[in-house]
């Protein structure tokens, strides 16, 4: 197994550290329901990688109907794919899926638990899948559903960026391993000793060079995986010996809405952190309006 591997010989059982914070990865997953040949075909600028429940239909027909619907931005292709794993239960949902496949094409399913704990394998496989499927692909984004998203704004950055080994988002820097039990991102210090994470980009939305996702996946063959998905994408990042870079100015990344935005704001951000997808139906309309009047 892995774990025996990346150790040698199996080490004597107090060193061992607590398996519950480590994912099964690197591992032969499969996409169940895919797009073999979606991206190579029409070779976007752009494409949107949105992690998803498998039950959260909702969540998916709401991001068709606003950020999802926007095709083409300043001359360039943009387009989206749903990331799902697989449900808890035999509950009918895979039938429902292949017709929701049918009618949208823009769904992949992969074959492992879909669970928060399995987030990790979840952006894995999206990195094995851009790396084998979007080959005339500059850039990916990994949006999480719940956010609002400028699509205009970051086209607009990406034709400045570089177009190679490039990571960026809401930037986390000298973050502290958290050692309360009780939080959420807890890891004990038998299963990371270091008291920071290296720099790394904030999980629900981060862009990157489509160049990257073959580095981060050599890079993770070496790298336990830690259940903490945007934790470990930053240290395959720094086992590659790479870094994420800063968007060009602050306040294009934001965490949660201000409670006093001005009359432009969501003309002006990239993305904004919202409470749920009903928020986003809301918000996209308010946008629409500041986008056609003057901002
Ligand atoms: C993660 O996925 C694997 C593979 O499907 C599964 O064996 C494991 O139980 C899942 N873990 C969690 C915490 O859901
Ligand atoms: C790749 O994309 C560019 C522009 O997006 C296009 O001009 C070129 O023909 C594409 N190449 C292939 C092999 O599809």
């Amino acid at each position: 197994c892995y774990f025996l591997n990346l150790f040698g010989n199996a080490p004597p059982l107090h060193q061992v550290p607590p398996l519950q914070y480590f994912v099964a990865y690197p591992h032969q997953y499969k996409f169940i329901v895919d797009e073999p040949i979606r991206c190579l075909k029409e070779s976007p600028f752009l494409v949107l990688m949105v992690p998803v429940a498998p039950h959260n239909r909702e969540a998916r027909d709401i991001i068709r109907n606003t950020w999802g619907k926007e095709t083409t931005v300043l001359g360039q292709e943009v387009s989206h794919y749903f990331l799902l794993g697989l449900s808890k239960e035999e509950d009918g949902l895979e039938d429902l899926q292949e017709q929701e496949s049918r009618t949208h094409h823009d769904i992949l399913q992969s074959d492992f638990l879909d669970s928060y704990n399995n987030l990790t394998i979840k952006t894995m496989v999206m990195f094995e899948w851009l790396s084998t499927h979007c080959p005339n692909t500059t850039y990916a984004m990994k949006i999480d559903s719940d956010m609002f998203l400028n699509v205009q704004n970051l086209i607009d950055m990406l034709l400045k960026a570089p177009k190679r080994l490039y990571m960026t988002g809401m930037m986390a820097r000298g973050a502290p391993v958290l050692r309360d039990h009780t939080s959420k991102w807890f890891l004990p210090y038998s299963a990371f000793p270091e008291s920071t994470y290296p720099p790394y980009v904030l999980g629900m939305g981060y862009v990157f060079s489509l160049d990257l996702p073959k580095k981060i996946l050599e890079a993770s063959a070496h790298v336990k995986a830690v259940y903490i998905e945007d934790v470990y994408v930053g240290l395959c990042m720094k086992h590659a010996g790479l870094t994420p870079t800063d968007p060009p100015h602050g306040g294009l990344f934001r965490t949660t809405v201000p409670s006093f935005t001005n009359s432009c704001y969501w003309t002006s951000v990239i993305t904004t952190i919202l409470q749920n997808s009903n928020q986003l139906l809301n918000v996209w309309g308010i946008y629409q309006t500041q986008a056609h009047s003057g901002c």
